[in-house]
């Protein structure tokens, strides 16, 4: 039986592992060289919040307290700068939530605020996400002045039935209108789509490809929708296409993408030669990102440790303790060193994501950790067909990718060693 595979990308690719058992490894992380450097800015107000989602975001206020948001946010990464002293930002991700609410003086502000604390290189991509009920022209147009070059819209679908049974603001027709406007300003697009809809069949699934491509996008992200505990949609569960028609949706993405000369290059990734998301694939090749703003999550090296931290997930509260904190209390929901025995299992739920892999140099570059400590499970998961016998990468197979849970899981650990 097939098991599971866990087709969404969450923004912040924050794994959740399981309690590992202990490799025999040695008690300390060594790292020779630091990875690239990633900023995560986390945006929590949306319109109105979907029944499907479980992302840190909550329906906003009458009014968006963007000054006090701002402030806070500047105040989160001074307090993290000592951090990531001495390193250059190579991509910045603002997601949400509904950062394309921030009027355009916010994101300006927001994106001086960064560059006055932090390095940036100069070709950064820089991403912001966006509701296609939230989009016009006028602040596309300031954004991509203030330095965005990429948009991250969620269109979903195009079927303005699916939409509603989504909760979603817009309909097909403000969803083409926002990719128009989004392609006119910035440099990169990506589209969100969602597939297994309820009511959704196989046909209305190739349309809404279709439909995409169309616009002549180089990224598609395509998330198989997925109920999340603690969501509307958990309580009051719609009525969904079954696994068949599932599995005949996932086949017609993979066969419709190739043809049109995409690269399916992560579980739900899909990119023109030269479009990948640099930011996304930095998570995936177990590269640092601090995250500041409500409930974000980083990851960050040091040559001795890797250490995992995640911000307070209420706005309210988050913003409260950077600019009037009470004491003892902190903005700092966890600040925690991952031990070592757990950052096999971490690196290959990341890395094992990715369609080509990663070079297999890069598992002792990452996590510090000899090769050895892996030769078990490495063997093992050769032997099941799981991954590729090729010694220089670190890549799923066919099988492996379709077994994907199965595949990371053997990296949990040997309680034997
Ligand atoms: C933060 S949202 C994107 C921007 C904006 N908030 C929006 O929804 O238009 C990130 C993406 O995650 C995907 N997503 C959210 N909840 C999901 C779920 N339960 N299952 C699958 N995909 C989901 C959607 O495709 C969504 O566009
Ligand atoms: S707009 Fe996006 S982040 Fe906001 S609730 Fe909907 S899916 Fe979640």
């Amino acid at each position: 039986m097939p098991i599971s595979i866990p087709i969404r990308v969450a923004h912040q690719a924050a794994p959740k592992p399981k309690l590992a058992m202990p490799f025999a490894v040695p008690g300390q992380t060594i790292l020779t060289s630091l990875p690239p450097l990633a900023l995560y800015v986390h945006v929590p107000w949306c319109v109105r919040k979907c029944p499907y989602c479980d992302f840190n975001s909550h329906a906003a206020p009458d009014t968006l307290p963007e000054a006090r948001y701002l402030e806070a946010l500047a105040a989160d990464l001074d307090q993290s700068l000592p951090l990531v002293w001495g390193r250059k930002v190579v991509s910045i991700f603002i997601g949400g939530g509904t950062p394309s609410m921030l009027s355009a003086e916010t994101v300006d502000a927001m994106l001086a605020m960064i560059r006055s604390r932090l390095p940036l290189l100069p070709d950064a991509e820089i991403t912001l996400e966006a509701n296609p009920g939230t989009v016009e022209a006028g602040r596309f147009q300031a954004y991509a002045a203030s330095g965005v070059n990429r948009i991250s819209l969620g269109i979903q679908s195009f079927d303005d039935a699916s939409l509603k049974a989504l909760g979603r603001i817009h309909d097909g027709n403000e969803a083409r209108a926002a990719i128009e406007i989004a392609q006119r300003f910035i440099p990169r697009v990506n589209l969100d789509l969602m597939f297994a809809l309820p009511g959704q069949t196989a046909d209305a699934c190739r349309q809404d490809l279709e439909t995409a491509l169309s616009f002549g996008t180089t990224h598609l992200s395509v998330y198989h929708l997925t109920m999340e505990p603690n969501t509307v949609f958990a309580k009051y569960p719609p009525i969904l296409p079954d696994d068949d028609v599932a599995f005949e949706m996932q086949d017609v993405i993979e066969e419709r993408m190739t043809a049109a000369g995409f690269e399916h290059y992560e579980v739900s990734a899909y990119a023109k030669p030269g479009a990948r998301c640099f930011h996304n694939q930095n998570y995936w090749e177990f590269g640092d990102y601090l995250g500041i703003g409500p409930g974000a999550h980083g990851k960050l090296s040091f040559h001795d440790r890797i250490l995992r931290e995640a911000r307070v997930r209420s706005p309210d509260t988050w913003m409260a303790q950077l600019l009037a904190p009470t004491e003892g209390a902190t903005h700092l929901a966890e600040s925690r060193v991952v031990p070592p025995a757990d950052l096999p299992f971490e690196f290959m739920l990341n890395a094992l994501r990715l369609s080509d892999g990663v070079p297999t140099a890069s598992f002792t570059e990452r996590t510090g950790l000899g090769l050895q400590v892996i030769s078990r499970p490495l063997a093992e998961a050769v032997r099941k067909g799981l991954l590729d016998p090729d010694p220089t990468r670190i890549k799923a197979t066919p099988l492996g990718a379709r077994f994907l849970n199965d595949l990371q899981e053997l990296f949990l650990g040997d309680p034997e060693t």
